[in-house]
Parts: C-alpha cells; sequence; structure tokens
C-alpha cells in the first residue's frame, strides 16, 4: 500500500529568477516538501536550466530538501558534485544511464537517496531489476525540457501501471511526476498512485495564483485524492 501523504516539490526552475530569494521564503512559508531542481545540458534535453553553482547557492540560502532531477547524458560525471552541492535526492534518466544499477549504487554510496526518471515513451520494464534500488520513481508527464507543455494522457495509464509494478514487487515507493502538474491533472496523478508532485508553471508559479495559495490548493487537492487508509486503490 502506498505512504498515505502526497509531498509537494516546487520547480525552482519555474520561479521568478530575478527574485529568487523573496521566492524562496515564500515557498518555506508555504511548507513545500522539497525543492525540485532541474539540470539540464542542451544535450539529453534541447535546453538548459539550473546550474549547479546556483544550487549551491540555493542550498545556504534555504534548509528546503534539494530533490535533484539531472535530465543530463552520463549523469554519474557528477554526482559527486550535486551531493556535495547538498542534494538530498538524485534522479538520473534511465535513457542517459549505460550502467544505471551501478550509478544507482553510486549515488546510495555518498549517502544520497537515488530516484529514476523515464521519459513518456520508455517502458517501465527497463526498471525491472533495479526497483527494489529506489527510492524515487519520476514519471515524466511531459517530454523533459520545456516547462509550459500539455500533460501527455496516456501518462495517467503509465502512472497507474507503475504503482502497480511497484505494489506487485512489496514496494511502495514514492512514484514523482513532473510537467503539467496542474489543478487539473493533479487529483487523476494522485488517484493513479503518484505521492509526489513536482509543481511548475501549471500550479505553484501559476498566473492565476501566488506560491502560498498555489502549494496549499495543490496539497489540498492531492490529499483529497488519496485513496482513504486501507481502501484498495
Ligand atoms: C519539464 C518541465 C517541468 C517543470 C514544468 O522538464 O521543466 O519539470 O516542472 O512544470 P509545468 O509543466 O507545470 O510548467
Ligand atoms: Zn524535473
Amino acid at each position: 500500500m502506498a505512504k498515505l501523504a502526497v509531498k509537494i516539490c516546487a520547480s525552482l526552475a519555474c520561479a521568478d529568477w530575478l527574485h529568487l530569494e523573496q521566492e524562496l521564503r515564500a515557498l518555506e512559508k508555504a511548507g513545500v516538501d522539497y525543492l525540485h531542481i532541474d539540470v539540464m545540458d542542451g544535450t539529453f534535453v534541447p535546453n538548459f536550466a539550473l546550474s549547479l553553482d546556483l544550487m549551491r547557492l540555493v542550498h545556504k540560502a534555504t534548509s528546503l530538501p534539494l530533490d535533484v532531477h539531472l535530465m543530463i547524458v552520463q549523469p554519474e560525471r557528477y554526482l559527486e558534485a550535486f551531493a556535495q552541492a547538498g542534494a538530498e535526492i538524485i534522479t538520473v534518466h534511465q535513457e542517459a544511464s549505460l550502467h544505471l544499477q551501478r550509478t544507482l549504487s553510486h549515488i546510495h554510496s555518498l549517502g544520497v537517496k537515488a530516484g529514476v526518471a523515464l521519459n513518456p515513451a520508455t517502458p517501465l520494464h527497463m526498471l525491472d531489476y533495479v526497483l527494489e534500488d529506489l527510492d524515487l520513481l519520476l514519471i515524466m508527464t511531459v517530454n523533459p525540457g520545456f516547462a509550459g507543455q500539455q500533460l501527455i494522457p496516456n501518462m495517467l495509464k503509465k502512472i497507474a501501471d507503475a504503482r502497480q509494478l511497484l505494489t506487485s514487487h512489496g514496494l511502495d515507493t514514492d512514484i514523482q511526476v513532473d510537467g503539467n502538474v496542474s489543478f487539473a491533472n493533479a487529483p487523476a496523478m494522485v488517484r493513479a498512485g503518484a505521492t509526489s508532485l513536482v509543481g511548475g508553471t501549471s500550479s505553484i508559479f501559476s498566473k492565476e495564483t501566488n506560491i502560498l495559495e498555489g502549494v496549499q490548493r495543490l496539497r489540498r487537492l492531492a490529499e483529497k485524492a488519496l485513496p482513504a487508509k486501507g481502501e484498495k486503490e
């Protein structure tokens, strides 16, 4: 049975970078569980986002835990660097990891939680032999790289399939979803089995609300959608 609580992660790549300190204080006040740090190399995804230096700065400026999403090729090259920069979770892409099991062990050896992200087209069964090594499974609900995209509808079934796969292995590993986690989409994502939501321009940083309201609304919607304790999902 999945943990009956949903984690709210703020996608810092979607914050107002010109007023980052104020945004961090607002996120602290709103009680987000993690800052989601999108790192992009322009190769694995055709875009760039947050840098290691910015992450070090953010880690000094707030005690909010950092959930790092590496959208880069050969992520194994930078595990120590992101661990030293303060990552509590490091998530690598299965598609970018030639020796995924070794990479997951390496992340754990650094005292950091290990996550794996799957692009929309990548089947869950690529992870069959490393499910027990995961602290987090990130299901990309859009193609990675850009904010403001629309949810790929088939991803709701993928979330449900992922929850079923984990449960069939006796695991209650967190399933994180990233991309168009809007107020409208979040309940269906949670009902399908997501337990960690990455809020970007569709919710926490949307134009229709402020950060405090956005976080509270997303959390309220998510918790309302959770299966009641003991209820079958
Ligand atoms: C895809 C995006 C998301 C980000 C955007 O990599 O960069 O990670 O959280 O969120 P939305 O889709 O709400 O703008
Ligand atoms: Zn991300």
